[in-house]
Protein backbone atom coordinates (compact mmCIF):
# COMPACT_ATOMS: atom_id res chain seq x y z
CA UNK A 1 0.00 0.00 0.00
CA UNK A 2 2.93 2.47 -0.04
CA UNK A 3 2.41 3.97 -3.08
CA UNK A 4 -1.07 4.81 -2.24
CA UNK A 5 -0.34 5.78 1.40
CA UNK A 6 2.32 8.37 -0.50
CA UNK A 7 -0.21 9.50 -2.59
CA UNK A 8 -2.86 10.33 0.21
CA UNK A 9 -0.09 11.90 2.45
CA UNK A 10 1.40 14.40 -0.30
CA UNK A 11 -2.70 15.28 -0.79
CA UNK A 12 -3.96 16.01 2.59
CA UNK A 13 -0.69 18.14 2.94
CA UNK A 14 -1.25 19.72 -0.69
CA UNK A 15 -4.65 20.93 1.14
CA UNK A 16 -3.35 22.80 3.90
CA UNK A 17 0.59 24.07 2.40
CA UNK A 18 -0.69 27.14 1.57
CA UNK A 19 -2.66 28.36 4.78
CA UNK A 20 0.60 28.50 6.74
CA UNK A 21 -1.24 26.96 9.76
CA UNK A 22 -3.30 23.76 10.94
CA UNK A 23 -4.51 21.26 13.30
CA UNK A 24 -2.05 18.15 13.30
CA UNK A 25 -4.84 16.15 14.68
CA UNK A 26 -7.33 16.86 12.06
CA UNK A 27 -4.30 16.08 9.31
CA UNK A 28 -3.63 12.69 10.65
CA UNK A 29 -7.04 11.83 11.25
CA UNK A 30 -7.55 12.31 7.97
CA UNK A 31 -4.59 9.99 7.06
CA UNK A 32 -6.22 7.47 9.41
CA UNK A 33 -9.67 7.65 7.75
CA UNK A 34 -8.58 7.51 4.53
CA UNK A 35 -6.03 4.79 4.78
CA UNK A 36 -8.88 2.79 6.37
CA UNK A 37 -11.44 3.44 3.47
CA UNK A 38 -8.88 2.52 1.03
CA UNK A 39 -8.46 -0.71 2.67
CA UNK A 40 -11.59 -1.46 3.43
CA UNK A 41 -12.85 -0.56 -0.01
CA UNK A 42 -15.51 2.45 1.32
CA UNK A 43 -15.94 6.27 0.20
CA UNK A 44 -13.37 8.66 1.50
CA UNK A 45 -16.07 10.67 3.33
CA UNK A 46 -16.84 7.42 4.99
CA UNK A 47 -13.72 6.81 6.11
CA UNK A 48 -12.99 9.98 7.67
CA UNK A 49 -16.79 9.78 9.45
CA UNK A 50 -16.26 6.87 11.27
CA UNK A 51 -12.88 8.47 12.73
CA UNK A 52 -15.36 11.19 13.89
CA UNK A 53 -18.12 8.24 15.21
CA UNK A 54 -14.94 6.58 16.96
CA UNK A 55 -14.07 9.54 18.52
CA UNK A 56 -17.49 9.49 20.24
CA UNK A 57 -18.28 6.04 20.83
CA UNK A 58 -14.46 5.69 22.66
CA UNK A 59 -15.33 8.53 24.68
CA UNK A 60 -16.99 8.61 28.19
CA UNK A 61 -20.63 9.11 27.94
CA UNK A 62 -20.11 11.54 30.51
CA UNK A 63 -18.19 14.06 28.43
CA UNK A 64 -20.34 13.15 25.07
CA UNK A 65 -23.67 12.57 26.10
CA UNK A 66 -25.41 8.90 26.46
CA UNK A 67 -27.26 10.33 22.69
CA UNK A 68 -24.50 11.07 21.15
CA UNK A 69 -22.77 7.95 22.02
CA UNK A 70 -25.88 6.55 20.21
CA UNK A 71 -26.61 8.04 17.46
CA UNK A 72 -22.97 7.38 16.52
CA UNK A 73 -23.55 3.99 17.15
CA UNK A 74 -26.65 3.71 15.09
CA UNK A 75 -24.57 5.47 12.48
CA UNK A 76 -21.92 3.14 12.01
CA UNK A 77 -24.08 0.14 11.74
CA UNK A 78 -25.83 2.05 9.08
CA UNK A 79 -22.54 2.40 7.06
CA UNK A 80 -21.86 -0.72 8.16
CA UNK A 81 -24.48 -2.71 6.73
CA UNK A 82 -24.51 -0.28 3.58
CA UNK A 83 -21.15 -1.76 2.90
CA UNK A 84 -22.76 -5.32 3.26
CA UNK A 85 -25.21 -5.09 0.74
CA UNK A 86 -22.35 -2.97 -1.63
CA UNK A 87 -19.89 -5.42 -1.34
CA UNK A 88 -22.36 -8.49 -1.92
CA UNK A 89 -24.09 -7.13 -4.96
CA UNK A 90 -20.33 -5.70 -6.25
CA UNK A 91 -17.40 -7.20 -4.87
CA UNK A 92 -14.30 -5.04 -5.78
CA UNK A 93 -10.34 -5.89 -4.49
CA UNK A 94 -11.34 -5.08 -0.99
CA UNK A 95 -11.01 -6.24 2.56
CA UNK A 96 -14.86 -6.22 3.15
CA UNK A 97 -15.33 -7.51 -0.82
CA UNK A 98 -13.39 -10.33 1.03
CA UNK A 99 -15.29 -10.62 4.21
CA UNK A 100 -18.69 -10.85 2.11
CA UNK A 101 -17.54 -13.48 0.19
CA UNK A 102 -16.64 -15.24 3.10
CA UNK A 103 -17.34 -19.03 4.04
CA UNK A 104 -17.32 -19.56 7.69
CA UNK A 105 -17.56 -23.58 8.67
CA UNK A 106 -19.28 -23.82 4.90
CA UNK A 107 -21.92 -21.56 5.34
CA UNK A 108 -21.24 -18.02 3.73
CA UNK A 109 -20.67 -15.23 7.13
CA UNK A 110 -23.88 -14.20 8.39
CA UNK A 111 -25.18 -9.78 8.27
CA UNK A 112 -23.83 -9.54 12.18
CA UNK A 113 -20.61 -11.46 11.45
CA UNK A 114 -20.11 -9.05 8.83
CA UNK A 115 -21.34 -6.35 11.09
CA UNK A 116 -18.69 -6.97 14.28
CA UNK A 117 -15.43 -7.78 11.60
CA UNK A 118 -16.34 -3.95 9.97
CA UNK A 119 -16.34 -2.67 13.39
CA UNK A 120 -13.54 -4.09 14.72
CA UNK A 121 -11.48 -3.32 11.42
CA UNK A 122 -12.30 0.13 11.38
CA UNK A 123 -11.77 0.90 15.59
CA UNK A 124 -8.60 -0.83 14.99
CA UNK A 125 -7.27 1.39 12.30
CA UNK A 126 -8.73 4.85 12.51
CA UNK A 127 -7.32 6.56 16.19
CA UNK A 128 -4.90 3.91 16.96
CA UNK A 129 -2.78 6.16 13.58
CA UNK A 130 -3.81 9.24 14.36
CA UNK A 131 -2.40 9.13 17.85
CA UNK A 132 0.95 7.63 16.57
CA UNK A 133 1.46 10.60 14.16
CA UNK A 134 -0.15 13.56 16.07
CA UNK A 135 1.23 12.84 19.55
CA UNK A 136 4.60 11.72 17.44
CA UNK A 137 5.03 15.00 15.83
CA UNK A 138 4.50 16.21 19.78
CA UNK A 139 6.87 14.29 20.70
CA UNK A 140 9.00 16.03 17.80
CA UNK A 141 8.19 19.42 19.18
CA UNK A 142 9.09 18.93 22.89
CA UNK A 143 12.52 17.08 21.70
CA UNK A 144 14.17 19.83 19.20
CA UNK A 145 17.75 18.22 19.08
CA UNK A 146 16.16 14.45 18.24
CA UNK A 147 13.81 15.83 15.70
CA UNK A 148 17.06 17.96 14.09
CA UNK A 149 19.15 14.99 13.62
CA UNK A 150 15.75 12.89 12.47
CA UNK A 151 15.10 15.45 9.70
CA UNK A 152 18.80 15.70 8.85
CA UNK A 153 18.50 11.49 8.18
CA UNK A 154 15.14 9.99 7.61
CA UNK A 155 16.04 7.29 5.86
CA UNK A 156 18.39 6.21 8.34
CA UNK A 157 16.84 7.34 11.56
CA UNK A 158 12.70 7.05 10.81
CA UNK A 159 11.92 3.41 11.30
CA UNK A 160 13.04 3.42 14.61
CA UNK A 161 11.75 6.90 15.54
CA UNK A 162 8.40 5.19 14.90
CA UNK A 163 9.18 2.13 17.00
CA UNK A 164 9.95 5.05 19.93
CA UNK A 165 6.84 6.88 19.11
CA UNK A 166 4.86 3.41 19.63
CA UNK A 167 6.64 2.51 22.67
CA UNK A 168 6.16 5.91 24.42
CA UNK A 169 2.91 6.62 23.09
CA UNK A 170 1.13 3.07 23.22
CA UNK A 171 -1.94 4.47 21.28
CA UNK A 172 -4.12 1.87 22.94
CA UNK A 173 -4.11 1.90 26.29
CA UNK A 174 -5.69 -1.15 27.25
CA UNK A 175 -7.35 -4.55 26.42
CA UNK A 176 -9.16 -6.43 28.55
CA UNK A 177 -9.60 -10.52 28.47
CA UNK A 178 -11.46 -13.13 30.37
CA UNK A 179 -9.30 -15.65 31.53
CA UNK A 180 -10.64 -19.06 30.41
CA UNK A 181 -8.91 -21.24 33.50
CA UNK A 182 -7.24 -20.70 36.72
CA UNK A 183 -4.00 -19.26 36.70
CA UNK A 184 -1.26 -17.21 38.60
CA UNK A 185 0.67 -14.46 36.80
CA UNK A 186 3.42 -12.52 38.24
CA UNK A 187 2.45 -14.44 41.45
CA UNK A 188 -1.21 -12.70 40.86
CA UNK A 189 -3.81 -15.46 41.14
CA UNK A 190 -5.99 -15.32 38.62
CA UNK A 191 -9.45 -17.32 38.43
CA UNK A 192 -11.53 -18.93 35.73
CA UNK A 193 -13.77 -16.04 34.26
CA UNK A 194 -11.88 -13.11 35.72
CA UNK A 195 -11.65 -9.89 33.87
CA UNK A 196 -7.83 -9.28 33.54
CA UNK A 197 -6.74 -6.06 31.60
CA UNK A 198 -3.37 -5.52 30.22
CA UNK A 199 -1.80 -1.95 30.05
CA UNK A 200 0.44 -1.38 27.16
CA UNK A 201 1.95 1.41 28.01
CA UNK A 202 2.66 -0.08 31.68
CA UNK A 203 4.17 -3.17 29.99
CA UNK A 204 6.07 -0.51 27.64
CA UNK A 205 8.03 1.40 30.08
CA UNK A 206 9.12 -1.79 31.88
CA UNK A 207 12.36 -0.76 33.82
CA UNK A 208 13.56 -4.15 33.91
CA UNK A 209 14.03 -4.06 30.03
CA UNK A 210 14.44 -0.18 29.02
CA UNK A 211 16.63 2.11 30.42
CA UNK A 212 15.46 5.24 31.39
CA UNK A 213 12.30 4.20 30.31
CA UNK A 214 10.75 7.17 30.08
CA UNK A 215 13.10 9.08 27.48
CA UNK A 216 12.18 9.37 24.37
CA UNK A 217 15.33 7.79 22.68
CA UNK A 218 15.05 7.13 18.92
CA UNK A 219 18.59 4.98 19.01
CA UNK A 220 17.12 2.02 20.99
CA UNK A 221 18.02 -0.93 19.59
CA UNK A 222 15.03 -3.31 21.54
CA UNK A 223 11.87 -3.52 18.76
CA UNK A 224 9.69 -5.97 21.06
CA UNK A 225 7.69 -2.75 22.49
CA UNK A 226 4.04 -4.11 22.73
CA UNK A 227 2.41 -1.12 21.24
CA UNK A 228 0.78 -4.04 19.16
CA UNK A 229 -0.44 -6.17 21.80
CA UNK A 230 1.62 -8.97 23.36
CA UNK A 231 1.74 -11.82 20.83
CA UNK A 232 -0.60 -14.56 20.42
CA UNK A 233 -3.58 -14.84 17.81
CA UNK A 234 -4.87 -11.18 18.54
CA UNK A 235 -1.62 -9.31 17.12
CA UNK A 236 -2.48 -6.25 15.85
CA UNK A 237 -3.70 -7.43 12.22
CA UNK A 238 -2.85 -3.82 10.74
CA UNK A 239 0.70 -3.17 12.36
CA UNK A 240 2.40 -2.93 9.20
CA UNK A 241 -0.11 -0.39 7.86
CA UNK A 242 -0.20 1.63 10.93
CA UNK A 243 3.40 1.95 10.97
CA UNK A 244 3.74 2.87 7.31
CA UNK A 245 0.79 5.19 7.78
CA UNK A 246 3.08 6.89 10.93
CA UNK A 247 6.34 6.94 8.42
CA UNK A 248 5.05 8.22 5.63
CA UNK A 249 3.10 10.63 7.05
CA UNK A 250 5.77 12.10 9.59
CA UNK A 251 7.96 12.01 6.53
CA UNK A 252 6.19 13.92 4.23
CA UNK A 253 5.22 16.96 7.80
CA UNK A 254 9.18 17.24 8.08
CA UNK A 255 10.09 17.88 4.38
CA UNK A 256 7.29 19.50 3.07
CA UNK A 257 6.75 21.55 6.38
CA UNK A 258 10.32 22.01 7.74
CA UNK A 259 9.72 24.87 9.73
CA UNK A 260 6.50 23.50 11.39
CA UNK A 261 6.20 24.20 15.06
CA UNK A 262 3.81 24.17 17.90
CA UNK A 263 1.46 27.19 17.55
CA UNK A 264 -0.58 26.57 20.95
CA UNK A 265 -1.27 24.33 23.65
CA UNK A 266 -2.89 20.52 22.67
CA UNK A 267 -5.80 18.91 24.03
CA UNK A 268 -6.57 15.45 24.96
CA UNK A 269 -9.19 13.57 23.97
CA UNK A 270 -11.44 11.76 26.32
CA UNK A 271 -11.02 8.71 26.22
CA UNK A 272 -9.56 5.94 28.13
CA UNK A 273 -9.01 3.29 26.07
CA UNK A 274 -6.84 4.93 23.25
CA UNK A 275 -4.08 7.67 24.10
CA UNK A 276 -4.26 10.79 21.88
CA UNK A 277 -4.41 14.04 21.10
CA UNK A 278 -7.95 15.94 20.33
CA UNK A 279 -6.00 19.12 18.86
CA UNK A 280 -2.17 20.06 17.97
CA UNK A 281 -2.51 23.66 16.62
CA UNK A 282 0.71 23.98 14.41
CA UNK A 283 1.88 27.11 11.86
CA UNK A 284 4.54 26.96 9.55
CA UNK A 285 5.89 29.25 6.66
CA UNK A 286 2.80 28.58 4.00
CA UNK A 287 3.84 26.52 0.84
CA UNK A 288 2.90 26.83 -2.47
CA UNK A 289 1.76 23.43 -4.24
C1 LIG B 1 -0.34 2.68 15.24
C2 LIG B 1 -1.38 1.99 14.88
C3 LIG B 1 -1.96 0.83 15.63
C4 LIG B 1 -1.79 0.43 16.94
C5 LIG B 1 -0.94 1.05 18.01
C6 LIG B 1 -2.60 -0.77 17.12
C7 LIG B 1 -2.68 -1.49 18.31
C8 LIG B 1 -3.41 -2.65 18.48
C9 LIG B 1 -3.49 -3.43 19.69
C10 LIG B 1 -2.78 -3.11 21.01
C11 LIG B 1 -4.30 -4.48 19.47
C12 LIG B 1 -4.71 -5.57 20.48
C13 LIG B 1 -3.81 -6.77 20.37
C14 LIG B 1 -4.22 -7.89 21.28
O1 LIG B 1 -5.41 -7.95 21.68
O2 LIG B 1 -3.37 -8.73 21.60
C15 LIG B 1 -4.76 -4.38 18.10
C16 LIG B 1 -5.62 -5.26 17.51
C17 LIG B 1 -6.17 -5.06 16.26
N1 LIG B 1 -5.82 -4.11 15.34
FE1 LIG B 1 -4.44 -2.65 15.59
N2 LIG B 1 -3.24 -1.04 15.95
C18 LIG B 1 -2.88 -0.11 15.02
C19 LIG B 1 -3.27 -0.04 13.69
C20 LIG B 1 -4.19 -0.88 13.11
C21 LIG B 1 -4.63 -0.81 11.74
C22 LIG B 1 -4.11 0.20 10.70
C23 LIG B 1 -5.57 -1.78 11.56
C24 LIG B 1 -6.35 -2.18 10.34
C25 LIG B 1 -5.84 -2.19 9.16
C26 LIG B 1 -5.71 -2.47 12.83
C27 LIG B 1 -6.58 -3.52 13.06
C28 LIG B 1 -6.62 -4.24 14.23
C29 LIG B 1 -7.53 -5.38 14.43
C30 LIG B 1 -8.58 -5.89 13.45
C31 LIG B 1 -7.24 -5.90 15.70
C32 LIG B 1 -7.90 -7.08 16.41
C33 LIG B 1 -7.12 -8.34 16.11
C34 LIG B 1 -7.70 -9.55 16.81
O3 LIG B 1 -8.35 -9.41 17.87
O4 LIG B 1 -7.49 -10.68 16.31
N3 LIG B 1 -4.85 -1.90 13.74
N4 LIG B 1 -4.20 -3.27 17.52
Amino acid sequence: MLPDLQRLATGIVDEVANAGQCDVVELAGRMAGYTAAALLGIPREHGHRLHELFMITHSSPDVVGEEAFHSAFAEMAAMGFEALAAKRADPADDVLSAYAQMKVDGRPITDIEFFGNFILLADGSLDTSRNLISAGMKLLFDHPGVRRRLADDLDALLPGAIEEMLRLLSPVVYIRRLATEDTVLAGQRIAKGDRVVICYGSGNRDERVYDDPEEFDIDRKRGDHMAFGGGGPHFCVGSHVGRAEGMVMIRELLTRLPDIAQAGPETWAATSLTSGLASLPVRYTPQST
